[in-house]
């Protein structure tokens, strides 16, 4: 029997720095790994590298100043209408510091993910952002870390985890070190979760994730 060709999925990423995930994505779908498109890259900085990243592979780059809209609503309203106008099926932050309003959650309902450096539920939440989520880990003493990657809901980095990785925390590693570490394992774990959102293979039952074979 022919396979059934599933139609390939557009994505957009959010992002408000260096895009080095976003980057990963990028490869893999060079590759042939993902069975999606990236539409567009939004960010909430003008200055943000990841904005250079879209624009030298020529995905639309668009900055959204949110001191331009009356409230976070607002502002959410106006990326909303960027995604929904380019038919989006799948919101990846990739290093996002901006929230997410209840409209835009509802919107795209289980089809925004989200890449966190750490093994949720340890160090993470509000406040939990860049560099500031290894110094809590090195200072709390743990002797792993990682990535998590999951769905958005409405609170911080609490929605269903569809993958972590783990890394090993050496007496020598600093902040920094484990940075490097754990970002080299959101570069895997984070194209894996796309690819298998764009190939219909992920599934929630409650707030558990399973892959369907
Ligand atoms: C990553 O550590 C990601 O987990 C977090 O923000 C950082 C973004 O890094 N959410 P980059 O911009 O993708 O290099």
């Amino acid at each position: 029997m022919p396979q059934l060709k599933i139609a390939p999925h557009n994505i957009a990423v959010l992002l408000s720095g260096g895009g080095t995930n976003l980057q990963s994505i990028i490869d893999n779908i060079k590759l042939g790994n993902i069975n999606g498109k990236i539409e567009v890259v939004i960010s909430n900085k003008k200055d943000a590298y990841g904005l250079e990243r879209a624009k030298l592979n020529n995905i639309d780059a668009v900055y959204v100043n949110a001191k331009n809209y009356e409230n976070i609503n607002e502002f959410n309203d106006k990326i909303i209408e960027e995604l929904t106008k380019r038919n989006i099926d799948l919101v990846v932050l990739a290093g996002y510091l901006k929230i997410l309003s209840p409209q835009f959650i509802k919107t795209f309902n289980n089809r925004i993910i989200n890449i966190h450096p750490s093994l949720i539920p340890s160090f993470c939440g509000k406040g939990y952002y860049g560099i500031k989520v290894h110094e809590e880990a090195i200072k709390y003493g743990v002797k792993v870390s990682g990535a998590t990657v999951h769905f958005v809901d409405e609170n911080a980095d609490t929605g269903p985890i569809i993958f972590q990785d783990v890394v090993f925390i050496d007496d020598n590693d600093t902040a920094e070190s484990l940075q490097k570490k754990v970002l080299q394992i959101e570069h895997k774990i984070l194209p894996q979760a796309v690819k298998l959102f764009c190939d219909g293979k992920i599934q929630i039952t409650d707030r558990k994730v399973t892959v369907k074979e």
